[in-house]
């Protein structure tokens, strides 16, 4: 089990998955300013440093000092460049479940790159966090991330029509999820 005094580092064949932590604000600003992932996510970009600044307190470190989830770093093992980042967010403890976020420069996207830090990280998630649901919801306009949570194994329960607003247009989101009951069911699931 892991201890909750520190955070969990995790690692996989090719990655290490890091704390994120407060001396990361220009890194914030740089990633969460990258076109593709304003567009993957839906979010705008932060304005200025000190938008990042806060954004980063309120999405990162916080969330995690809040006992309300994680968001690592990912790293090709021996790198120090955080090229991605990963995580929980919306950590019930009651219903046992959180939703799920991630990101990657578009330079590594179509390596397995993703699928490689996910599987990790939905493991922790039922291993460690004990969750029962994990939840992704992603904009109709991302095909590539509805395929890669679709090839995890997440199920689609259904379309929120028209729930965001993104540059003055409507965009349908879908959720997906993962119950624990599934996971156990595939070849990477043994709790
Ligand atoms: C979504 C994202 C994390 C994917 O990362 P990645 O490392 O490229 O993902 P992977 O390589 O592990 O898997 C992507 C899969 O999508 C497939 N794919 C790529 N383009 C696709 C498309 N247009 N339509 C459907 N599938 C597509 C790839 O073939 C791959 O599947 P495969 O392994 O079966 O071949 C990355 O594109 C990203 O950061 N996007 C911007 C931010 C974002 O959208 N975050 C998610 C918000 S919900």
């Amino acid at each position: 089990m892991t201890s909750w005094d520190r955070f969990p580092e995790l690692s996989t064949d090719r990655l290490e998955l890091r704390a994120i932590t407060r001396d990361h604000a220009e890194w914030y600003l740089r990633h969460f300013s990258v076109p593709e992932i304003v567009e993957g996510q839906g979010f705008p970009p932060p304005k200025d440093l000190a938008a990042a600044r806060e954004e980063l307190e309120r999405y990162i470190v916080g969330l995690y000092e809040a006992g309300s989830g994680y968001r690592w770093g990912i790293r090709f093992k021996g790198d120090v460049d955080v090229i991605g980042s990963v995580g929980f967010y919306a950590w019930d403890k009651e219903h046992e479940r959180a939703e799920m976020g991630y990101d990657l420069l578009p330079e590594h996207w179509g390596k397995g790159i993703m699928t490689e830090a996910l599987e990790r990280v939905v493991r922790f998630g039922f291993e460690e966090m004990r969750l029962n649901r994990i939840k992704a919801t992603v904009m109709a306009t991302n095909p590539r991330s509805m395929w890669l949570i679709a090839k995890l194994g997440f199920a689609e329960e259904g379309v929120m029509r028209e729930f965001s607003k993104v540059e003055g247009k409507y965009v349908d989101e879908h959720v997906f999820s993962m119950l624990r009951k599934d996971w156990c069911g595939t070849a990477r699931g043994n709790v």
